[in-house]
Order: structure tokens, then C-alpha cells, then sequence
């Protein structure tokens, strides 16, 4: 099967990390979050990818440039103007030539890592004579989701985007869908065209759009809380045994203490500095004395001698925290 995965966002809610690395590119534990999401696919038997590319598409050519990423094919196409979700997709159903094999694909945004079984999807895809069905994941908090409401059999009665409370239901869109080649019809072509607020609601009306409810893993890796959860759930063995985040090629003081952290190739940790559940990316440097908390520290980036950098803060690539500051749920550098 082909997959499109939609890659080409601003990944705004991520700035400054994604100012120099776009969100999909950004490292979980020891790789780029897009691989997590393609080895996830290639284990459901999906051998060729469409990355929907748009910002920083370069990033992605320049890791990949044989063309392959856990052991799929990789096809790469640009969007020359962002085209939103829908747009995205048809631009890249045509761009890549999935037409010339049509048959049922898959969508994913490049974002969601997920257990999903694609085989269960696929199943009552076929069996229902589907040209869409949409993976659905239950959540305490619907609101700031699409919202979906089906019958007993699974078609889509209703598609609410970010409802005001009370939800119509707590379960929502968890960005996976299976389409057949008709979707790709319903979507104007040169403009902006949301699959969420545009498409799906058209399908519902022609009663076409099918869900599958199935809990299972599953994280929007959209916000800097997501981002660091992604690589806690690792260290904690919510996807499989649990594994180490400080890698063997960190420099890590002996009177440094780490606690359920990830600290990349390359970094150092100073002497009496703590970093507790926090992501010290590739070459950044932890100074004597320094204190990081549930935050991110960009590749590159210096966190001075005693500075505290704590609650949710991102600090951009090779950015220098001076000495002795504090910084509380901040971004810097700041301004953007
Ligand atoms: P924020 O700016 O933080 O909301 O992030 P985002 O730009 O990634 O937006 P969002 O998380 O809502 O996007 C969902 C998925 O669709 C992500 O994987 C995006 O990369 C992707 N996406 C959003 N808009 C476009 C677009 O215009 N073109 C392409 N190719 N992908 C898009």
C-alpha cells in the first residue's frame, strides 16, 4: 500500500526549535520523529511514502537522500504554496503518481505516533465499502479536536471541529485515514482545502465516511508538552521495554545528576547540574551548577553556569542561556 504523510506545517506551536528544524525532523530519543511514524507504517505493510513536504523540505532530502527511511521508499514533493490538509494531499496524490496504481491509501499527519493496527483499519475499510475511513481515539478532553460521532456499524453521523462543551462524544479524529481514489475528487484543486473542516463533512452528508474506534498508542506530537512525552513514554516503556536516554556518546559528569531525561550524542552535562524529565538535544551543553526541568535545550544550545530553565521551556538551537538565569515557560530566543 502507498501512504501520504503530511509533513509540510509551520509546526508554530514548537517555536524556536522548529524555526531551524521543521517538527517532523526534530529527534525523539535517537531519531527524527517522521521515522517513528514510518516504521509504524512499514510494519503494516505500507512500501512506499509520499512526504507532503512544504517548510524546510530540504531537511528531509538532505537526511534521506537514497531515497529510502525504515526500509521504505520514500517520495518527496513540494507543495509551492502551503495547500492545507486536503490540498496537501490531492497535491501529492498527483505530484507522486499514485494514480498510475490506484487503489486504497493511507494518510497519516506526520506528527501522530501511533500503535495503530492499519490491518483492522483496512478490514472494516473493505467490508464496508468505505471511500473513507478515519482512525478514532478517546480522550478525556475533546475540545480541542475534531470530534466525531458514528453508529453502531461505524459510519459517521456527525464531524464537529473543536466543539464548544458539552462534546457530542469523546472520541476524535487521530490524523490516520484510509481513502480510496474518489476522495481525491472532492478536493479543489490550487487552493487551501481542509480535510477536516471541507472534505469529511461533505462524506458525511453522503454517508461515505466510516471510523474505526481503537484505542491503543497514540500521541499528537504538536506541542512542546507532546514532544517531551514522546520521549518520556520511551524511557518509561510505554511502547515496548524501556530503554536508556542518555546516550553513550553524551559527556556526563560524574557529580551530574539525570533523572527520566534524554540527553543526546554529543552533549555535556556539567558538574552539579540536574536535568530532570527534560530533552538536552545533540551537542547542547549543561554548564556546572545548572538546573533543567521539563524542558527542551536545542541542539547546540548552552545552558550558563547556576542558570534554572524549568516548566515547558524550548530553548532554540546554539542559543546561549547566560549564567545565573531564570527561565519559566519560556521560548527563547524570544520574539517569534
Ligand atoms: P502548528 O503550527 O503548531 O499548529 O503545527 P502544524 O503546522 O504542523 O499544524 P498541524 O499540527 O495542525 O498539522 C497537522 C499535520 O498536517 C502536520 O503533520 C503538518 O505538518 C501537516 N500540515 C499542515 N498544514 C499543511 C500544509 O499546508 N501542507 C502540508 N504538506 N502539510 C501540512
Amino acid at each position: 500500500m502507498q501512504a501520504i504523510l503530511l509533513v509540510g506545517g509551520f509546526g508554530t506551536r514548537l517555536r524556536p526549535l522548529t524555526l531551524t528544524t521543521p517538527k517532523q525532523m526534530l529527534p525523539v530519543l535517537d531519531r527524527p520523529m517522521l521515522e517513528y511514524a514510518v516504521s509504524g507504517l512499514a510494519g503494516h505493510g505500507v512500501d512506499r511514502v509520499v512526504l507532503a513536504l512544504g517548510y524546510h523540505d530540504a531537511a528531509f532530502r538532505a537526511a534521506y537522500p537514497g531515497g529510502r527511511c525504515a526500509g521504505v521508499e520514500l517520495c518527496c514533493v513540494v507543495e509551492p504554496e502551503p495547500l492545507d490538509t486536503a490540498g496537501a494531499i490531492r497535491f501529492a496524490y498527483e505530484a507522486s503518481g499514485m494514480g498510475d496504481s490506484p487503489g486504497t491509501f493511507l494518510v497519516a499527519n506526520g506528527d501522530v505516533i501511533t500503535d495503530l493496527d492499519v490491518g483492522e483499519m483496512l478490514h472494516l475499510h473493505r467490508s464496508a465499502g468505505a471511500e473513507a475511513t478515519i482512525h478514532l481515539i478517546e480522550v478525556d478532553d475533546p475540545s480541542r479536536y475534531g470530534v466525531v460521532v458514528t453508529d453502531r456499524d461505524g459510519r459517521v453521523r456527525e464531524f464537529v471541529e473543536k466543539p464548544q462543551p458539552p462534546a457530542p462524544s469523546n472520541w476524535i479524529n487521530a490524523g490516520t485515514y484510509l481513502m480510496d481514489p474518489a476522495v481525491i475528487g472532492r478536493i479543489d484543486g490550487g487552493r487551501r482545502v481542509s480535510v477536516e473542516r471541507e472534505v469529511f463533512p461533505t462524506m458525511v452528508e453522503d454517508r461515505t465516511l466510516w471510523a474505526l474506534c481503537h484505542n491503543t498508542y497514540w500521541l499528537d506530537v504538536g506541542t512542546p508538552k507532546a514532544y517531551l512525552q514522546a520521549q518520556l513514554d520511551l524511557l518509561d516503556g510505554r511502547r515496548g521495554p524501556a530503554v536508556a536516554g542518555v546516550s553513550a556518546e553524551a559527556s556526563v559528569d560524574a557529580g551530574a545528576l539525570i533523572e527520566r531525561s534524554v540527553v543526546m550524542a554529543g552533549a555535556v552535562v556539567g558538574e552539579g547540574s540536574v536535568v530532570r524529565g527534560s530533552a538536552v538535544h545533540e551537542g547542547a551543553v549543561i554548564e556546572a551548577g545548572a538546573t533543567v526541568l521539563d524542558s527542551v535545550v536545542g541542539s547546540g544550545a548552552t545552558v550558563g553556569r547556576g542558570a534554572r530553565v524549568t516548566d515547558g521551556t524550548l530553548i532554540g538551537e546554539r542559543f546561549e542561556v547566560a549564567p545565573g538565569t531564570a527561565l519559566s515557560d519560556a521560548r527563547v530566543p524570544q520574539g517569534v
